[in-house]
């Protein structure tokens, strides 16, 4: 196999296009993807100072890498979820890369603000932690930009991630997720930072390829609390139609954000408001993770361990 576009000998294949490219050749294509999703969804500009959330995986970390290489001003923000071992792991691999480029890197952590770890707050509240997490890391991204004066927040999802939400949305007829789901999500409101995904049409592959050759030391353990979850269960299916069919991923979630005004009259006009206790944007008038931590240090107090209400 050659390069397509030195015609050198090819090291990464990348069959939904029908291409094949050498190392540093593949590396000019994965920038000008994602440039070009940047681009034309209006992401952000060079004069943006951008949140970039990372977890210390090959996808956020390979976006982190993209966006210094193309000249973006970017901070990145770590969250400590307080995950047994993984969060330790995964905070390190992000810090490695901070040293190593000299890139600015913030951290939070989720026992710090409110007392209790991601686990915990499961535990206490007998919820998924994963239902958990997700909620938290999305009001820590806002608050954490907000606070930090960023005009946006890019997150590493790459297509793997989006045609497994879309097929599980579909599946499920999510019609209001549905009708939100998109790479670009803009404020709709002074409080809430718009939210990007530059990878959109980044297979997980290429991440992993532009972080091998690119000598990017990532965490490759999932989260222990993701064994089971049925996003793994859409990803492989569709791994498997995209075996079969090449490109399928990418014209599914193509033709879907192409005609995904069918599904406007899902996304109500709801009320946006501020939370009375943490100023956050909410529907009601206390914000969901301010009555989620209210009921979990409740039950701490109860337990007699240490609740540190410090929002
Ligand atoms: P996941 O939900 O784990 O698939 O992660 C999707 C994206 O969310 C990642 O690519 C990151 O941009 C972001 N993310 C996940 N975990 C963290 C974390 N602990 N701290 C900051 N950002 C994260
Ligand atoms: Fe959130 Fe696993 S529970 S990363
Ligand atoms: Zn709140």
């Amino acid at each position: 196999m050659r390069c397509k576009t030195c015609h050198a000998k090819a090291t990464v294949e990348v069959r939904h296009h029908n291409a094949a490219y050498c190392n540093d050749c593949f590396q000019e294509y994965f920038l000008k993807r994602v440039q070009h999703n940047i681009r034309a969804y209006r992401m952000f500009s060079p004069g943006d100072h951008v949140l970039l959330v990372v977890s210390g995986g090959k996808d956020s970390l390979s976006l982190w890498d993209a966006l210094i290489r193309l000249g973006y001003r970017v901070t990145a923000l770590f969250i400590d979820l307080g995950i047994e071992g993984y969060s330790r792991r995964s905070e390190d691999k992000c810090r490695e890369f901070a040293a190593r480029t000299g890139a600015p890197l913030q951290t939070v952590s989720a026992k710090e603000i409110w007392g209790l770890s991601i686990p915990e707050i499961a535990r206490k509240t007998r919820r998924i932690p994963c239902a958990v997490c997700g909620r938290v890391k999305r009001y820590l991204f806002n608050k954490c930009a907000l606070e930090g004066g960023f005009s946006v927040v890019a997150t590493g999802h790459n297509l793997d991630d989006e045609v497994a939400s879309l097929l599980g949305n579909l599946l499920h007829w999510q019609t209001g997720y549905l009708a939100r789901q998109q790479p670009y999500l803009p404020s709709t409101h002074p409080k809430l930072v718009k939210k990007v995904k530059p990878l959109y049409t980044l297979t997980e592959r290429e991440c992993l390829a532009y972080a091998l050759i690119r000598q990017i030391s990532y965490l490759p353990e999932e989260c222990p609390h993701a064994e089971g979850a049925t996003s793994i269960t859409y990803k492989e299916a569709l791994n498997h139609i995209e075996a079969a069919s090449p490109g399928t991923k990418l014209s599914f979630l193509k033709g879907f954000l192409k005609h995904k005004e069918l599904f406007r009259e899902y996304d109500g006009d709801v009320e946006l408001r501020e939370c009375s206790r943490c100023g956050q944007v909410t529907t009601e008038k206390v914000c969901s993770v301010c009555r989620l931590m209210e009921r979990a240090q409740k039950r701490d107090s109860r337990t007699g361990a240490n609740a540190n209400p410090s929002l």
